[in-house]
């Protein structure tokens, strides 16, 4: 008997392929409903699926970790920048996290990851060559985020080799809130905090994913801050694999203002 019924509803009324569609119309009936617990509850859904779905190389913390530190800023105004989207997932928790009222940029070659330099001492070679993203590149990103109707004028998915790209966009992506860096190598992740770090607005957060993960990306970290003097602690997520420090006044500013 339960058996047939559990046939009825999910092999005939409502078939197992149309749950997820299903849950997407739940969960943005509850986002409309708002308030900070729904919108809470709707981020959960969120991140589940995008765990399930395969949509994201990121854990549930540190997915969490992201919605968290961009729903939580003070900054009145400021955009969400990732650098390193894969297929999306991470961007799909800064555009539901931005309610429409922030921008949120998506940078990424979605290509194969690139060679090794120096710098990275041989940590991550058997990545080089592999694409996170997935055959399909960028459509890969904008499925996911049409997936749970997260796209929308003021999400961008921008792709190309941060060289190329962010040159041409760094003066629209100001102030920025939030910026995820999450592209591995020394040389993407130091590239990206000299090209966006000033675009930070004093009191946004830099996250960096993979700052206990590959050698050459702790490098750039630790070269960068120690370069541009930045003592803000570093906070650790998961193990401290993933770190953040929020951008403060700088000594020399603050001294001037004095
Ligand atoms: C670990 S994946 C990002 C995972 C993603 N944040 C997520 O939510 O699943 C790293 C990404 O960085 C990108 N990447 C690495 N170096 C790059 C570069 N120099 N320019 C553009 N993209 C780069 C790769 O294409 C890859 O998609």
């Amino acid at each position: 008997m339960v058996y047939r019924m559990h046939k009825l509803i999910f092999k005939r009324l409502l078939p197992i392929e149309l749950l997820p569609d299903v849950a997407m119309r739940l969960l943005f009936t509850a986002l409309r409903l708002s308030g900070p617990m729904f919108h809470g509850i709707t981020a959960w859904i969120l991140l589940i699926f995008l765990i399930i779905e395969k949509r994201s190389m990121l854990s549930w913390r540190r997915l969490w970790n992201l919605y968290r530190l961009c729903s939580a800023t003070s900054l009145p105004e400021g955009c969400f920048v990732e650098c390193g989207v894969a297929r999306g997932g991470g961007v799909a928790m800064m555009s539901l996290a931005a309610r429409g009222k922030r921008t949120v940029w998506g940078f990424d070659s979605f290509d194969k990851m690139p060679v090794l330099t120096a710098e990275d001492e041989g940590d991550g070679d058997e990545w080089v060559g592999h694409s996170c993203s997935g055959a399909n590149g960028k459509q890969e990103a904008a499925r996911t985020l049409s997936r749970f109707r997260l796209d929308s004028d003021d999400t961008h998915l921008v792709a190309g080799w941060f060289q190329d790209t962010l040159p041409q966009h760094v003066d629209r992506i100001v102030p920025i809130a939030v910026l995820r860096l999450d592209s591995d190598w020394y040389a993407a992740t130091r590239y990206c905090l000299e090209r966006c770090y000033e675009q930070v607005a004093v009191g946004g957060v830099i996250i960096i994913d993979d700052y206990n993960t590959f050698l050459g990306c702790r490098k750039a970290v630790d070269d960068f801050r120690a370069q541009k003097k930045i003592d803000s602690p570093l906070i650790a997520t998961e193990r401290g694999t993933e770190v953040y420090w929020y951008k403060m006044e700088s000594p020399v500013a603050v001294r001037s203002a004095a």
